[in-house]
């Protein structure tokens, strides 16, 4: 089964983003992707995400049980295309740190391999990547400056607004009453 639910269910989709993922099996990818993801993880990941995959507390955030890796795929090639700065939370525990894109670096092939390596490794089980997805989300973010941030990632600056905006006209509402009530004593 797909763990991708629970996280779609709570964000939004990002620009260009036309659906979450569906749930349902997942569909194994060739051995070949599988062999070359590795490699690429080895080269270009492991020395900050670790060799077992599970980060070190504080610095590098676990891609084993991540949602962040199971998640949409859109979300997760943005982050390899471009990185990740700033506050995050992964597996319940936070980092605040900057991980560099490999934009120039890996081609939508090798994207779409360790993507779907590490989608599909140990107790993580999401749906392969394509590379046509990867070269489609590279289009549509070309330009993007540097790193993403969790907080656009997930489309949650607009509800924040929201929230102080709502916070302020309430208080505004309860402190006009009081004054009200004050003067008709
Ligand atoms: C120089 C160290 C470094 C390298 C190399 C690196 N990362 Fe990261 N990565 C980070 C940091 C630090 C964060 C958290 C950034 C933040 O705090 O906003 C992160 C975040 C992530 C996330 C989102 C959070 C999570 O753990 O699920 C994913 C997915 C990810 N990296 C995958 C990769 C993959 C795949 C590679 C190799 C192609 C890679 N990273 C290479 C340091 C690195």
């Amino acid at each position: 089964m797909l763990r991708t639910s629970a996280f779609a269910d709570t964000i939004a989709l990002p620009a260009g983003v036309a659906a979450w993922p569906k749930r349902g099996e997942v569909a194994s990818a060739t051995s070949e992707t599988i062999s070359k993801g590795r490699e690429l993880y080895m080269r270009f990941c492991e020395q900050c995400h670790q060799p077992d995959g599970l980060g070190v507390v504080g610095r590098f955030p676990p891609i084993i049980g991540s949602h962040w890796v199971t998640g949409p795929p859109e979300v997760l090639i943005r982050i390899l295309l471009d990185g990740l700065k700033g506050p995050v939370r992964v597996g319940g525990d936070s980092f605040d740190g900057v991980m560099p894109g490999s934009r120039d670096l890996l081609a939508d092939s090798e994207i779409s391999a360790v993507a779907t390596y590490i989608r599909q490794w140990k107790l993580n089980a999401a749906d392969s990547v394509e590379p046509p997805m990867v070269r489609r989300v590279r289009i549509a973010t070309a330009g993007h400056p540097g790193p993403w941030t969790a907080e656009a990632l997930e489309g949650t600056g607009n509800k924040r607004k929201w929230i102080i905006i709502v916070a302020l006209v309430v208080t505004i509402l309860i402190v006009a009453g009081i004054l009200r009530a004050r003067r008709q004593i």
